[in-house]
């Protein structure tokens, strides 16, 4: 029996005199960052049970699959939920963050819990959880932020690792006075992290520099949001990239750059990568569509695209794609840090410096990369599979439980149309957020369900999910993958 529009509310296990066992994917083609190929797929409890050419469905819920892919939920490495930042709080917490991450398609995101200068990782972690039990809608796992390269600090990292499945560690070389910390702390970090099993993520950009260009830019009269990017040229994000890798380079040390926004920081990545360097780089659909021009648009609309590193030239979008395929690049992270123009970025309406960094783009990450990569050519299925949810599932310890499709694995599932279309607009997204960097953009292709531990939370538009029935995740000791 195919079903499908009336799946939503996951109910119906029990239909008629029969009880059904399990849940049936039919008539798919599943893809993997390794496979395309066509067969059925049995849910049984949260787990994928049988995968085989075809599977008999008088026992089963059936899901259809037709026509369709079926792919690994996403899993979006790189959230800011319920995160206090720029004088306000990001807007989406773990309720409505995950919500419309589900409804785009992601299944797991790993999220950022803040440590504060003197105190201790332990407490940042314990505040991180409290933010998402019993709201998050999918699962969640967590990096860490590294605020101080105090020793308790330092001799916090393994207890992290080996007892509270956190297997990542971020420290900002930007946001001075805030979350800056210095080339001591970086340094400290990589060594800790790379004898104890810990992946350093870095925020590369030269914020002393920043500092110096946002200060005599603001004492000119130049307050309008492009400025923003014209105070942190590429340079700025160029040379901290190669500090960082040579940084870790000198400690032995992973490290994994985060948000990468321009050609320059990529080709320091290729560049380490061709000293043999365990070095992994992340980039983000803001970094695919938008442009430098988008800060000038009237009426403050340009503040919407105020993130940082900022927006470039439009000719890096092709560099970085290219690096994505060439697998330069090794991860897709939404970088989802959401704010209203109305009442948060209007903070800065008279002082681009004020105006609260990040935008809304959890929803869109899937979207936006299957349709600049797969749609327009350049990425094949598996590449996109292996970017959007393999890779990051690898690097962050939740492999192959999560990302992938495979007997055994967690039933997190992504079933993508590719013949239906959507335009996206801030009118329909699931997202809190007043606005959408990606507005007006048609996607060929979307999610028909998405199933979340083997239950249906997005059945076309259709939240189907439950608030609190995401799990944390623990994520096991980072050892360098060949991605
Ligand atoms: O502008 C951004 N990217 N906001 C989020 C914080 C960060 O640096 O990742
Ligand atoms: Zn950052
Ligand atoms: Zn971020």
């Amino acid at each position: 029996m195919v079903c499908r529009r009336s799946l939503g509310n996951n109910a119906p296990l029990v239909w008629g005199p029969f009880r059904k066992l399990g849940t049936l994917i039919r008539g798919g083609t599943i893809v993997t960052a390794t496979d395309t190929y066509h067969a059925d797929v049995l849910i049984e409890g949260e787990t994928i049970a049988t995968i085989a050419k075809r599977i008999s469905d008088d026992k089963h819920r059936v899901v259809d699959a037709s026509d369709a892919y079926v792919f690994p939920g996403g899993i979006d490495p790189h959230t800011h939920l319920d995160m206090p930042f720029g004088g306000t709080t990001t807007i989406d917490d773990f309720e409505s963050g995950t919500r419309a991450a589900a409804m785009g398609g992601t299944t797991t995101i790993v999220d950022f819990a803040l440590h504060t200068r003197g105190d201790s990782l332990a407490n940042a972690l314990r505040t991180w959880h409290e933010k998402a039990k019993g709201k998050a809608v999918i699962d969640y796992a967590f990096h860490l932020t590294i605020a101080d390269g105090r020793s308790e600090t330092m001799a916090e990292i393994p207890k992290m690792i080996t007892d509270e499945g956190v297997n990542s560690f971020k420290v900002f070389m930007a946001y001075k006075h805030v979350l800056q910390v210095d080339d001591e702390t970086i340094f400290k970090t990589l060594q800790t992290c790379a004898k104890h099993g810990g992946l350093v993520q870095v925020h590369a950009e030269n914020g002393d520099v920043i500092e110096v260009l946002t200060k005599q830019a603001l004492a000119e009269g130049k307050t309008e949001p492009k400025w923003h990017a014209m105070t942190r040229p590429v340079e700025c994000e160029g040379e901290a990239t190669h500090r960082a890798i040579r940084l870790a380079e000198i400690a032995g040390a992973p490290l994994y750059v985060v948000h990468v926004s321009s050609a320059m920081a990529a080709d320091s990545i290729s560049d380490g990568r061709k000293r043999g360097l365990n070095i992994y780089g992340e980039t983000c659909p803001q970094y695919l569509v938008c442009e430098f021009g988008d800060y000038e648009r009237p009426d403050f609309q340009g503040a919407k695209y105020v993130l940082s590193p900022p927006i470039r030239d439009k000719w890096n979008q092709d560099v970085l794609l290219k690096k994505l395929k060439n697998l330069e690049l090794h991860a897709f992270g939404s970088d989802h840090c959401s704010f209203n123009l109305c009442g948060q970025k209007d903070l800065g309406r008279h002082d681009f410096s004020k105006i609260p960094n990040g935008a809304p783009t959890i929803e869109d990450r899937i979207a936006i990369l299957y349709e600049v990569g797969v749609n327009r050519g350049v990425l094949g299925l598996n590449s996109f599979v292996a970017l959007g949810s393999t890779n990051p599932a690898k690097l962050f310890g939740l492999f192959p439980r999560k990302g992938t499709i495979a007997v055994g694995s967690d039933a997190d599932i992504l079933i993508w149309d590719p013949n239906a279309t959507r335009t996206i607009s801030p009118k329909t997204h699931h997202m809190k957020a007043d606005n959408n960097v990606f507005e007006g953009m048609t996607i060929k292709g979307r999610p028909r369900y998405v199933l979340s531990r083997g239950k249906i939370v997005a059945d076309g538009n259709i939240f189907t999910g439950e608030k609190g029935a995401g799990k944390f995740q623990k994520s096991a000791r980072f050892f360098p993958v060949q991605l």
